[in-house]
């Protein structure tokens, strides 16, 4: 079956997809037939860096990706025989970009409602946002400040907002202005350089990672508390702490009724084929965020 695989930290170019054997079947698993998969910045971060997450992802060769959506094709004597042939998301963090995936946690795999398409269940990046939604309840400031708002994470942040009462100043490129506006028509997005003069306290949610916008941001407003989701560390900067998701499966169950509900809408690109996996993250990486980029094994 067809797998892709990181053997080395050579970045992108550096994948290869080889044929591995199927799992087999364990009495405590269940094997799902992967259809879609994203692709996100963490996947390129660690193939050209051991050290680039937080995550204990660096052990090769490894199975690329941690999530995906697809359909159980087989079900294990322990496990609940009414999964078979429904579609359900899979979190595996042995890797999720290979034809057939053996899951034998049952608290990582989350059966699809019908109106929640696998590409939906594929892009959902809500953990992230949900940890900056967090830190933005936990605030007093007056103000909220966020880099990258046109991101997959920030666009999803906002949609969790949509009951925050405190004003929101959205910041991303020049490039990205005119899709934020198509995607969050009731706010103003403002660059760096025209965000206007903030009266207050203001926490800053940095998506975006470059400490020159951070430190550029941090002298213009008041001592802003600075919660970023990419640096890990900037000693330069007061008030600043690196906040990381923790994988939750009750909040996993959760972000799939809200989708189901409506109450969240998965935000994506376009969808590659699984022999085309370099490439699409070769285009998520080069060009502006438009939305999660998936791989899929039917594309
Ligand atoms: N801490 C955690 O738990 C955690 C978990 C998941 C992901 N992450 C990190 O979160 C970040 C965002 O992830 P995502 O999936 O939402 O990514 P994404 O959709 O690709 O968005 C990246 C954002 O960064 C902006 N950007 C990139 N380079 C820039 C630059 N030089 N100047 C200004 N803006 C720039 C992009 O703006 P344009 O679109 O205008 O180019 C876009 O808004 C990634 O770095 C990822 O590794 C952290």
């Amino acid at each position: 079956m067809k797998t892709v695989l990181q053997t080395n930290f050579n970045g992108i170019d550096g994948l290869s997809i080889e044929d591995t054997a199927k799992p087999t079947l364990t009495d405590n698993g269940v094997l799902v037939k992967m259809a879609v998969m994203p692709v996100s910045p963490t996947d390129w971060k660690l193939e050209s860096d051991a050290h680039a997450t937080n995550e204990d992802l660096a052990t090769l060769p490894r199975v690329i990706g941690i999530q995906g959506a697809g359909t159980v094709i087989a079900v294990g004597k322990n496990r609940d025989q009414a999964l078979l042939n429904r579609r359900v998301l899979v979190v595996n963090p042995a890797g999720v970009y290979q034809e057939v995936v053996l899951s034998e946690n049952p608290d990582w795999l989350y059966p699809l409602a019908a109106n929640v398409s696998n590409a939906d269940a594929a892009a959902l990046s809500a953990g992230t946002s949900w940890t900056l939604k967090q830190a933005i309840d936990h605030s007093h400031a007056d103000n909220i400040v966020i880099t990258g708002a046109n991101s997959v994470i920030g666009l999803t942040l906002l949609q969790m907002l949509a009951d925050e009462h405190r004003p929101i100043y959205p910041i991303v490129t020049e490039a990205s202005k005119t899709y934020f506006a198509s995607q969050m028509p009731h706010l103003t997005a403002y660059t760096n350089a025209d965000l206007p003069t903030l009266t207050g306290t203001t926490i800053v949610l940095d998506i975006v990672g470059k400490l020159d916008l951070l430190t550029d941001l941090a002298a213009r407003l008041n001592q802003p508390e600075i919660v970023s989701i990419v640096l890990m560390q900037a000693p330069t900067l007061a008030n600043f702490k690196f906040v990381h998701d923790e994988f939750n499966a009750d909040h996993y169950r959760y972000f799939l009724q809200t989708l189901a509900d409506g109450k969240l809408t998965a935000i994506i690109n376009k969808i590659f084929p699984i022999d085309q996996t370099k490439e699409a993250q070769h285009f998520a990486k080069e060009t502006h965020s438009r939305g999660r980029v998936l791989v899929g094994f039917t594309a």
